[in-house]
């Protein structure tokens, strides 16, 4: 599930041709529409950058810390961007990707792109602590347009400036699908992005498809796939609608409803080795918060093929391994559940399921016999504050009154560990050395892993026991 860092810079723009583009070479145009995400396993230590720029610039992000930096950009670090073409019917756009590693924690940094000789405006994304017990973040369900685009991504736009404003800690903030009303659109992705901007070029935006970025032939959210920079750490042949990260003490899975739909004719092998996948990435997690994001809500306030489908086949997997939470959407209502656990109310097996609409959108009929609460005809964000044990999702309007709150506790986790890996990827490298050390610099005694040479303390004597265990002492 987790990956080795690659450090080092990636290098030179990469351009490929796409048939049917708009070919020839475009005027230089300042890079746009930049989105902050992971796609690496780590939140401290790595930032990506995804954008949008012509296909014939040399297009790149300079960043600096924050603290060091003096003006001008001479002593900035620099990495290209890797370009792919937008798979959208008409106008098609270059999106462009790239990823600082080896950042400090708890850092913040300065950053801008560069296209051609356009230099764009600084801005500024800070690096999470080491480990964070204590942080929030953001959750919006369905944008999808209902009538007019502009008027209603701006309202959206609005929506996630206030969310953020009365949130300027949030750590990231999540999206659940229908993001677009037609995922073959390059409009609809252009205001899209445009509207995401104020906000997700400082804090990053890890979304996951619905059934209107699948609406390609073959139902791969294709250019939602191009458009967003995600963790390639799914399963194979679905990298992106699948995936996974951790920030903190929360580790969320993001997974793709839409494959119930039969459009990519997946066969029963298919579906088994997605669902041994999200088993595995759920199950492998130490995290004390399992969350899961998905598009089709799992119990449905409405008649729907593709939840019944979730129902019968992810829900005793989200059940088995200990999910806490699981976001949703697409019914255009907001519905929090009742704790469940098999399809009744329960209180200490059950799991929270909290339906979002965020844009204007709405129907005006549910069925609310597990809900614990449903509002019709809002737009609304939710808030998750994350304290140790505790959380709470609490869920605002678009201009930031409380209209719900759920409060949750952690679910009791035994876990088996091995002592230096402090990343919990099933190998000692110098990264758990690295990590090791940051922990006993930092006096943070949170990871049982930490404590290598098992005498009940975590100190340098662990870090001399981890060192040699990866032969670099005696
Ligand atoms: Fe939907």
């Amino acid at each position: 599930m987790r990956r080795h860092i690659c450090a080092g810079l990636m290098i030179a723009a990469l351009i490929l041709t796409f048939s049917g583009s708009a070919g020839t070479v475009a005027e230089e145009s300042p890079a746009s529409r930049v989105i902050l995400s992971w796609t690496e396993a780590s939140e401290a230590t790595t930032q990506t950058f995804a954008w949008t720029a012509n296909q014939s610039e040399s297009t790149y992000v300079e960043y600096i810390a924050e603290s060091v930096y003096t003006g001008g950009n001479t002593s900035c670090s620099k990495i290209y961007g890797t370009g792919t073409p937008t798979r959208v019917t008409s106008d098609v756009f270059y999106r462009y990707e790239a990823t600082a590693t080896g950042l400090s924690p708890n850092t913040e940094y300065r950053y801008r792109v560069v296209a051609g000789n356009i230099e764009g405006e600084w801005k500024k994304f800070t690096t999470a602590p080491q480990r964070s017990e204590s942080f929030s973040f953001l959750y919006f369900g369905d944008i999808q347009v209902a009538a007019n685009m502009a008027v209603e991504l701006s309202a959206w736009s609005a929506l996630t400036q206030t969310a953020y404003s009365n949130n300027p800690g949030a750590a990231f903030g999540l999206l659940g699908g229908d993001i677009v009303d037609s995922g073959l659109d390059s409009a609809n992705w252009s205001t899209f992005l445009s509207a995401a901007e104020p906000v997700f070029s400082k804090i990053p935006l890890m979304p996951v498809n619905g059934n209107h970025e699948s609406n390609h032939i073959g139902g791969k959210p294709l250019a939602y796939m191009d458009i967003f920079a995600l963790p390639r750490n799914g399963p194979e042949g679905f990298a992106e609608e699948f995936y996974s990260f951790d920030y903190g003490s929360v580790h969320i899975t993001a997974v793709n409803t839409h494959v119930y739909s039969g459009e990519q004719n997946l066969n029963a092998a298919d579906y088994d080795a997605i669902k041994a996948w999200i088993k595995a990435d759920i199950e492998s997690s130490r995290a004390t918060w399992k969350i899961v994001m998905l598009h089709h809500p799992v119990y449905a306030v409405a008649s729907d093929g593709v939840s019944a489908k979730v129902l019968e086949n992810w829900a005793p997997v989200f059940e088995d391994t200990g999910v806490d939470l699981v976001f949703e959407g697409h019914q255009h209502v907001y519905a929090r559940s009742m704790p469940l656990y098999q399809g009744r109310v329960d209180y200490d097996k059950g799991i929270v399921y909290i339906m979002g609409v965020s844009g204007s959108k709405f129907y005006d009929t549910a069925n609310e016999s597990l809900m614990a609460r449903v509002i019709y005809r809002e737009s609304c964000y939710q808030v998750a504050d994350v304290d140790g044990n505790s959380m709470s999702v609490s869920t605002y309007s678009a201009n930031g009154a409380l209209l719900d709150m759920v409060s949750l506790n952690a679910r009791a986790r035994e876990y088996v560990y091995v002592p230096g890996d402090m990343n919990d990827d099933n190998e000692l490298t110098s990264d758990d050395l690295s990590l090791l050390i940051d922990s006993i610099l930092g006096r943070d005694f949170s990871n049982p892993a930490a404590d290598v040479n098992g005498d009940g303390a975590i100190d340098v004597r662990d870090a001399h026991s981890l060192l040699i265990s990866l032969g670099g002492g005696r």
